[in-house]
């Protein structure tokens, strides 16, 4: 074997440029990148609305602080905005629940006190809180997350709530329904009947107020772009098959072709593709084929769509401090995350907004958020539609008749052939097993001649981060490290150890 082997990438998303970074910091001189579209970043795509910028696809560092290799890389580029670099800022543990100032609108247009809702929110998180019981737990009670979100609620809700009127306790239960969207929407989950409940504490949150970048993500993308080899990616070049097992010859043992058919001979190739990319065309993309544990993790992982609606107005129709707009519908008493009719009620699936602050910089403009068949959905609609949709909605909540937004964009996520979603989720019997699946290389027996032919990593591969730009940044540097310490093992001296 080649002491400076080939290392082919697929896809130049966050988790992929990471372990190219990785890989040519450690000395090796054949890394090369082959991304299926015109662009780095992936899932990090800043947008415009107007002049200002926006984000398509991740907006927050989530959990900024010293432990999040996202948190110091943006800082180092001086990419943040001076509270976010703040130590008080990076202290506070508020599990990726920000205080966020809210305000509540109900279906019959009006608004709702903050005080009236607040038992909701409380008796909400306190049943989130709640699903931590349940870590490593194979065997419980309840089929899902939004199983036992739901029959606490009720129960919790009969107890704690004997005194109010008929009216106020329906009005709560609505209010729940909201926050189970709120919830879809952060584990891109089209019902949280689908997470799996002791897979749900998996995920591990970092100290730190949620931040965002002031001029855009894609800033990350670029800076670090620009400190690798130019021509080291290939753009436009999607990979359609990877033949693995190729050891007869002895020469590259694994083939990576693309759709026009030009082929790159490697000794490692690490695959990054999206969870939702890997669903759908893993029988195409890998010859042999995924060994069946794998496969069977591939699908039992969930991989859903969350996608944003963002609206501009040019007057705010919510308060000064306002930093998030929740939406009640009165008639979801039974605490439901699903419209009953995806085509003609879509829209009840859109929880409401988070504000886009400082005003100075976007003007009156807000985020929508919707996940699930009904975001699916609509992305099939014209832009137009959308629009049209969101201004009766505004309308009938605010009870304003004339309410007209400016601009309107949103996100695609479903239907963007490279990603075919948003982000993973643990769905129903998923265990951490099924995520160190994921990140197991192929072949997947150490006896084999050559080891490490095919690599994984990605936002999918990470066992408690994943979901996240962390999560997919961590994982490239794994599956770097995971080649540099194999040639370092056969061959000490070189290439040299990775020194980031
Ligand atoms: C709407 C939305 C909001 C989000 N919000 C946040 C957030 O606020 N904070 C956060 O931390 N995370 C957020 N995320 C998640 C985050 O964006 C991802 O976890 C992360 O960017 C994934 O990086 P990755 O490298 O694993 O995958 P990707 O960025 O998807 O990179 C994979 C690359 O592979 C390419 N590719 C696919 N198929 C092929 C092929 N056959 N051949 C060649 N190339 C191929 C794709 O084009 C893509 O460039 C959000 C995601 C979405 C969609
Ligand atoms: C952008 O932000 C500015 C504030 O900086 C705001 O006045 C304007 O309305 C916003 N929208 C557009 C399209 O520029
Ligand atoms: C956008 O900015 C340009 C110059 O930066 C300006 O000429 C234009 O009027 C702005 N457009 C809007 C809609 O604000
Ligand atoms: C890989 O090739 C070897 C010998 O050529 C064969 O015995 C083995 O079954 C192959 N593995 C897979 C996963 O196809």
């Amino acid at each position: 074997m080649s002491s400076d082997p080939k290392i082919v990438i697929v896809g130049c998303g966050i988790s992929g440029i990471a372990a190219a970074h990785r890989l040519v910091k450690a000395g090796f001189h054949h890394v090369r990148i082959l991304e299926a579209t015109a662009r780095s970043g992936g899932r990090i795509k800043t947008g415009r609305l107007g002049n200002n910028t926006t984000e398509i696809g991740a907006s927050y560092i989530h959990g900024p602080s010293e432990g999040n290799p996202v948190f110091c890389l943006a800082r180092d580029y001086g990419l943040l905005d001076p509270e976010a670099l703040t130590p008080e800022n990076q202290a506070m543990d508020v599990d990726e629940r920000p205080p966020w100032e809210p305000n509540w609108f109900s279906s019959s247009g009006e608004r709702l006190s903050a005080e009236h809702v607040n038992p909701a929110l409380e008796l909400f998180y306190e049943l989130v809180d709640d699903t931590s019981q349940f870590k490593n737990q194979e065997e419980t009670q309840w089929a899902s997350v939004g199983h036992f979100l739901r029959s606490e609620a009720r129960q919790r809700a009969a107890e704690r709530w004997r005194d109010k009127e008929e009216a106020t306790r329906e009005l709560l239960l609505c209010a729940i329904s909201t926050m189970l969207k709120v919830e879809c929407c952060s584990s891109a989950t089209h019902s949280m009947d689908e997470i799996d409940l002791g897979g749900f504490c998996m995920y591990k949150s970092l100290s730190g107020l949620d931040c965002t970048f002031p001029s855009g993500y894609e800033g990350l993308i670029k800076n670090l772009m620009s400190e690798l080899p130019g021509g080291l990616v290939t753009y436009n070049r999607p990979v359609r098959f990877v033949h693995w097992n190729n050891t007869e010859k002895r020469e590259n043992p694994v083939m990576v072709e693309c759709d026009d058919g030009e082929k790159f001979a490697a000794d490692h190739v690490i695959v990054t593709v999206p969870l939702g990319y890997l669903k759908k065309h893993h029988s195409t993309l890998f010859h042999p084929p995924l060994p069946l544990h794998k496969l069977h993790s591939v699908q039992r992982l969930g991989f859903g769509t969350n996608n944003k609606i963002y609206v501009e107005f040019d007057s705010p129709w919510w308060d000064q401090d306002c930093e998030v707009i929740y939406f009640v519908w009165e008639d979801e008493d039974a605490m439901v995350d699903q419209v009953p009719d995806v085509q003609g009620s879509w829209i009840k699936k859109l929880f409401g907004f988070t504000v886009l602050k400082p005003t100075e910089r976007y003007g009156h403009a807000l985020c929508g958020w919707i996940a699930g068949h009904e975001s699916e959905y609509m992305e099939t609609l014209s832009e137009q539609e959308v629009t049209h949709a969101i201004t009766q909605l505004i309308r009938r909540f605010t009870g304003n008749p004339i309410i007209t937004p400016r601009r309107v964009l949103r996100s695609q996520w479903f239907h963007d052939p490279w990603t075919c979603g948003s982000y993973s989720y643990p769905g129903k019997g998923c265990s951490v097993q099924d995520l160190e699946n994921m990140m197991e290389p192929l072949p997947v027996k150490e006896s084999q001649s050559q080891p490490l032919q095919v690599l994984f990593a990605g936002e999918a591969t990470h066992p408690y981060y994943y979901s996240t730009v962390h999560g997919a940044f961590l994982s490239g540097c794994r599956e770097a490290d995971r080649l540099i310490s194999h040639y370092s093992s056969i061959s000490p001296s070189q290439p040299a150890k990775s020194k980031l």
